[in-house]
């Protein structure tokens, strides 16, 4: 069966120090838990290797917010697999919706960070979703299915085994309207039956699905108890050390 995996994407917030006291607060909280989801926090550039650090004698994983498909070069600015393998980041989140619409980035240029997150042993959470306007035009899932597909070009069947997708719909993210858990099912219903055709039954049974946007812990059981998806990519709540363990145990 498929390990649920609730990760918090800290996005553009917290200091080295606010990340110490977050990461220092969800330890605690999770001292005793007993593992059944696995538990991810992917806080910015600046304070991952002082957060890998502390959960490194933890279950608790790192994971990237985005990185640079090239190991090292004349790019200024970015950031190298290598260098986030290096401090022990285990995780990436590639494609988020924030970084196609507001830093240009691609389905080609996210296929190209996904191809180099597997190359360096660094597990992608591939982010897809829908807009305001796809969604009321009926368009959200063969939009879904083109940007999945157009995602994971050249990638193995083995690869999609092992790496999460996370279904979030733009216009659920910081916005506090959660798609329904009923909604959320269906597109990660689709997205299952979509890496069926693109590779066999076994992988689209293997991939974790997560649900992204909104989710806080009065609706995370709700969501989490949906067939289809294996837990939940979370911004804002995350920022919160009770909010974030609520999500966990929701
Ligand atoms: P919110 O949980 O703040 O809606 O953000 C969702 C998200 O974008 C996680 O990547």
């Amino acid at each position: 069966m498929r390990r649920q995996i609730i990760a918090g994407n800290w996005k553009m917030h917290t200091t080295r120090a606010e990340a110490i006291v977050l990461t220092e607060a969800i330890k605690q909280a999770l001292a005793s838990y007993d593992g059944e989801r696995e538990v991810v926090l992917c806080p910015p550039f600046t304070s991952l290797s002082a957060v890998a650090d502390l959960v490194g004698d933890t279950a608790i994983g790192v994971g990237a917010q985005n990185m640079h498909y090239e190991s090292a070069g004349a790019f200024t600015g970015e950031v190298s697999p290598l260098m986030l393998t290096d401090i022990g980041c285990e995780y990436v989140i590639l494609g988020h919706s924030e970084r196609r619409q507001y830093f240009g980035e691609t389905d080609a240029l996210i296929n190209k960070k996904l191809q180099a997150a597997f190359a360096n042993a660094i597990t992608p959470i591939l982010c897809i979703g829908e807009s305001l306007a796809q969604r009321e035009a009926g368009e959200t899932l063969s939009f879904i299915k083109a940007q999945l597909t157009a995602g994971l070009t050249q990638i193995t069947a083995a690869q999609v085994s092992d790496m999460v997708i996370a279904y979030e719909p733009i216009w659920a993210i910081g916005t506090g309207k959660t798609a329904m858990a009923a909604q959320a099912e269906e597109v990660c219903k689709a997205i299952r039956q979509t890496v069926a055709v693109l590779y066999d039954t076994a992988t689209a049974e293997a991939v974790r699905i997560q649900y992204g946007g909104s989710v806080k812990g009065s609706n995370a059981a709700d969501i989490l108890s949906q067939p289809n998806i294996d837990g939940a990519l979370v911004g804002g709540a995350s920022l919160k050390s009770e909010d974030f363990v609520a999500i966990i145990n929701g």
